[in-house]
């Protein structure tokens, strides 16, 4: 059988370099905290954002929305979950009574102390707007409160814009490796 395989980097960032806090979003979109309330809303964000992106080629629970919820399960209930690190941006403009759940981010703590950022996304329709480095601020001002000095993720090495975002913010590779296209087993992560 034939099994795709996907170039990979880890990235990390030296959290004593930069102060992170949660910065302003553009109008109409708001930050929500973690909660547990939240997770279905993770989930609408986390597929919208990456059904249809390489990722969901490498990790086929994110083709689907039930897949995404287990891996939004999977990552809520680990010891290891950081709330503080978890965020999601919900759109809902002035006078519209609707809510669009556009943008997540999780973080987890490694044994080591490390931040492990896991999918960062926005929803196609929301991106190039300062999302996707909203949601790695406020995540990284997130493990800086809880004292962290370090986090990393992982990206695809084709994933341009989400490699652009990583750098601009600070991080650097420290890493590279391949990984074979999923089967319902492994980590998320990036
Ligand atoms: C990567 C992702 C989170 C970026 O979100 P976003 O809201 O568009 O990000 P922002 O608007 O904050 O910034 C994007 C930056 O990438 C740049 N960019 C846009 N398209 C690009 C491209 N094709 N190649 C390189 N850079 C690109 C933008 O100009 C901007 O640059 P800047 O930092 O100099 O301003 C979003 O594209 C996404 O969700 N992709 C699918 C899921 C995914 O792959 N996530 C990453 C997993 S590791």
């Amino acid at each position: 059988m034939f099994v795709e395989t996907f170039k990979r980097y880890r990235m990390e960032i030296d959290l004593r370099r930069r102060s992170f806090s949660i910065p302003e979003l553009p109008e109409g979109y708001f930050f929500e905290k973690w909660s547990p309330a939240l997770l279905e809303a993770h989930a609408t964000a986390h597929y919208l954002s990456f059904r249809d992106e390489m990722d969901a080629r490498l990790f086929d629970n994110f083709r689907t929305y039930r897949g995404c919820r287990r891996v939004m399960e999977s990552i809520m209930s680990r010891a290891n979950f950081l709330p503080d690190a978890t965020w999601l941006i919900v759109y809902q403009p002035k006078n519209a009574y609707f809510t669009e759940y556009c943008a997540s981010i999780q973080g987890l703590v490694t044994p080591s102390g490390m931040g492990a950022i896991q999918n960062v996304g926005v929803a196609p329709r929301h991106r190039g707007k300062g999302l996707g480095h909203a949601l790695l601020q406020a995540a990284l001002s997130g493990y800086q409160r809880f004292g962290l000095t370090r986090a990393d993720l992982e990206v695809t090495a084709a994933n341009e814009r989400a490699l652009h975002l990583y750098h601009s913010e600070g991080f650097h590779i420290v890493q590279f490796f391949e990984r074979a296209a999923s089967s319902r087993r492994r980590k998320s992560n990036g």
